[in-house]
């Protein structure tokens, strides 16, 4: 699998998403407006991913000459929802101002972040009822983190184990994170994909054809509310609707606590040019009202488990998120 981002140590490479699954072309980031714009413009997305990229972002603005404030302050603003990022901005300052220093940390994080995903594979492919097809929206794959994937690495492991037929995947509208990028990666790594829409997820969770959900989160609120790529919301009451085990897989750099529920969450709302226009060609009049939230909540009743790396949460989410962050120090 193509990494999404690789430290060089004098520069970040970084694989440009926006042109997946044409062209795999890597980008060399050799300043903090480079990092900012990068994610800003979505070469890179995916919460962990934006939060690794950021903290590689500090370590280039340091060697810049640029202050850790700066820094932090221009990162911050990049992407709003992904509670990822300011996770890893918060570490970084807390590494100071030393490149070195914040080099290594930039390091722990991608190499946390990698091992967390392993760890969620193993304990939410546990999850995953025998012989049934998964579905899953956008991409919460190794292009979304530092590598293997949350809610895409729980589906690889219960394939590895022989447990799913056939993944079925949302194509995510509007930046089809689910057709360009999703089966590219299921397609690399030989499992048997299935591409719909989005408005057809209704009529094969309807037909019993899907077994179980896994998606992935960019903040999980106290309560167990999620936020994670509009679409997500739709999903999760078509499986309560039909009894369909709801799963979001997520580091525990995506719990915020300290926010209460997901009505406080932040949404993003991004340019109506991604609504409107696909491969150049607007598909809409383009004086037409758009909206465009990139994001959506999904309440903590439709959700059947929480797959962290420290452990599965089940309701009532509020005192497992609790527990789970009071035992694990955080
Ligand atoms: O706008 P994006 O592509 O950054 O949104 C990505 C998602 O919503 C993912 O599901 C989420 O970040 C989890 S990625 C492991």
């Amino acid at each position: 699998m193509l990494p999404a981002f690789e430290w060089k140590g004098d520069h970040l490479l970084l694989l440009d998403q926006r042109y997946l699954p044409w062209e795999e072309k890597y980008l060399k980031l050799r300043s903090l407006e480079e990092v900012a714009r990068a994610i800003e413009k979505m070469k890179v997305r995916g919460a962990p991913a934006i939060g690794c990229v950021a903290a590689y972002g500090v370590v280039l603005a340091l060697r810049e000459g640029r202050s850790l404030d700066e820094a932090i302050g221009r990162l911050s603003r990049t992407r709003p929802t992904a509670v990822n990022l300011f996770w890893a901005l918060e570490r970084m300052k807390r590494a100071g101002e030393d490149p070195a220093a914040a080099e290594k940390e930039a390091r722990a994080i991608e190499e946390e972040d990698y091992q967390a995903n392993l760890k969620m594979g193993e304990l939410g492919s546990e999850l995953i009822p025998e012989g049934v097809n998964v579905l899953t929206h956008c991409n919460a794959g190794a292009l979304a983190t530092a590598g293997y994937g949350t809610a895409v690495g729980v589906i690889r492991r219960a394939w590895e184990k022989g447990k799913v037929k056939k993944v079925f995947v949302d194509e995510t509208r509007p930046y089809l994170q689910g057709a360009r990028l999703t089966t590219w990666e299921f397609l690399k790594l030989g499992i048997p994909t299935v591409l719909i829409t989005d408005n057809m997820a209704g009529h094969f969770i309807s037909r019993g054809e899907i077994g179980a959900i896994v998606v992935g989160a960019d903040r999980i609120a106290a309560n167990g509310d999620v936020a994670n790529k509009i679409g997500t919301y739709t999903l999760s009451v078509l499986a309560k609707e039909h009894g369909v085990k709801f799963f979001v897989a997520a580091p525990t750099s995506t719990l915020d606590l300290k926010t209460p529920t997901g009505s406080q969450i932040p949404i993003e709302e991004r340019s109506r040019d991604e609504v409107i226009f696909i491969n150049g060609r607007n598909i809409a009049p383009l004086e037409v009202e758009v909206r465009h939230p990139a994001f959506d909540i999904t309440p903590a009743s439709h959700i059947t488990a929480i797959i962290t790396e420290m452990g599965v949460i089940y309701p009532p989410f509020e005192e497992g998120l609790r527990r789970l962050l009071n035992d694990t120090g955080h």
